[in-house]
């Protein structure tokens, strides 16, 4: 399906779906806590359909109650069931290495696959601390690629420290850690996005976790819940990009989640000298969120992106160098090297599609450099079945000189299934 978006002003209000990090974990957890689980606002995107689907095949029962409404009838960690078929995540790197880690925990067999993008992406990183533990994997390419057949059971518990910082990694040991006898502990290099620790602790299980740090207990499982998922700030961000950088703008998006560890995208985007304001709503649950808003900036300059930051931001790149050649200088982006295993390689899928709107970037092996400003024209481009790069080139569209095209675009269904249809609504041509 093509896209096109032609120069627009911004303005309103929206909320944005459930965090996918968030529904994927509510989905995993109730059905991992024996007994019933409700959560509200889960994301209907194609990634959290793929866990829903495992899940059933796990033995869940998952029934819609209202739109983004679920009830799961959990059979418990004790209690899952060999999958009678291939289990299949699509394009989701989450729901591949989270079950995978599930999956490690129990004696059954099970076969694990995604799409081809997905069976490109690396699994060597979790095959290899799963394998440590006592489960046996076997994948394609000496184990580092789908599809992977498990077998688990009688796991120990490890001392690991990840190669690199990774919420899916941490949270694939963690969960098998889940089933394995003593303290499991991961260490990172820098702290990723810890979704499943917060979780787990607030559903009762032995979590303790610190910057860059877990442990958790084998031998428990979390209790039935009810949550409300917040919304997805890597929803929001786009149209944050979009208040600040279309004139005469300004956008309000209630019920975003900003954990800590997901908040990069704003501190970058200040740093840049975007007026992005928060403030925190009342919430009852173990993420925190706020309302967020951003209007049309006025002078912005590049920046210096790496480091802690990165692993903050990282699926917010794609979007924050489309901000880069609007801003005034140089902005460099390094130590990001993990965009190239993402659902496709976001450096020179980034750096080939801005380019092709005029862009100043150039690809460097673990990031990019952009110099601004640079006016962006109408043109061409291609989404690479990369639903943040469609995206991204969707709010290039809004102030492009002419209009963008966005070859198939219909891939942000993987996270966001209306956002032209919420773009449209925010958006008045100009
Ligand atoms: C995710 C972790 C991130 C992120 C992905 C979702 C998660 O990947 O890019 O979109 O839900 O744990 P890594 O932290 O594994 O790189």
């Amino acid at each position: 399906m093509d896209k096109t978006i032609g120069p627009g002003v911004v303005r309103g209000t929206a909320r944005v779906p459930g965090d996918k990090s968030v529904s994927h974990r509510a989905l995993m957890f109730g059905a991992l806590a024996a007994g019933t689980s409700r959560a509200r606002n889960v994301a209907d995107s194609a990634d959290c359909r793929a866990t829903r689907r495992v899940m059933t095949a796990l033995g869940a029962r998952v029934r819609d109650l209202a739109p983004g409404e679920v009830e799961i009838d959990g059979p418990g960690l004790a209690n899952l069931s060999e999958p009678a078929d291939v289990l299949d995540a699509a394009n989701s790197g989450t729901t591949a290495r989270l079950v995978a880690g599930i999956l490690a925990t129990q004696a059954f067999y099970a076969v694990l696959t995604g799409d081809a993008s997905l069976r490109r992406r690396p699994m060597a990183r979790v095959v290899e601390p799963l394998t440590c533990m006592g489960a046996t994997l076997l994948g394609r390419d000496g184990g580092r690629l789908l599809p992977l057949t498990v077998r688990g059971g009688s796991l120990r518990a490890i001392d690991y420290t990840l190669p690199v910082a990774s919420g899916q990694l941490k949270s694939a040991i963690l969960l098998a850690g889940l089933g394995a006898s003593g303290t499991t502990r991961v260490r990172e290099p820098a702290p990723s996005r810890d979704h499943t620790e917060r979780m787990l602790a607030y559903l009762g299980v032995p979590v303790r976790y610190a910057k860059g740090e877990a442990a958790i207990e084998g031998g428990a499982a979390p209790r039935p819940f009810a949550l409300d998922v917040p919304g997805d700030i890597s929803s929001a961000a786009f149209f944050l990009a979009a208040g600040l950088l279309a004139p005469e703008s300004r956008v309000e998006l209630p019920g975003v989640g900003v954990n800590p560890t997901r908040t990069g995208a704003l501190d970058a985007l200040r740093m840049m000298g975007g007026e992005v304001a928060a403030t925190d709503d009342a919430v009852d649950g173990p993420e925190p969120v706020a309302t967020l808003m951003a209007r049309t900036a006025g002078r912005l300059s590049g920046a210096e992106i790496g480091g802690a930051l990165v692993p903050r931001l990282l699926d917010e790149l794609p979007l924050l160098a489309l901000v880069a050649t609007q801003a005034h200088g140089r902005t460099i982006v390094r130590d990001a090297a993990e965009l190239r295993v993402k659902e496709s390689d976001r450096i020179a899928t980034t750096v080939g599609e801005l380019r092709r709107l005029g862009a100043r970037i150039d690809e460097t092996p673990d990031g990019f450099i952009v110099e601004g400003p640079t006016p962006l024209r109408g043109a061409r481009c291609q989404a690479h079945g990369d639903h943040r790069i469609a995206m991204m080139l969707a709010v290039a569209g809004l102030i492009a000189r002419g209009e963008v095209v966005i070859e198939g675009a219909e891939c942000v269904e993987v996270s966001y299934p209306g956002f032209f249809e919420a773009l449209t609504r925010l958006t008045r041509s100009r």
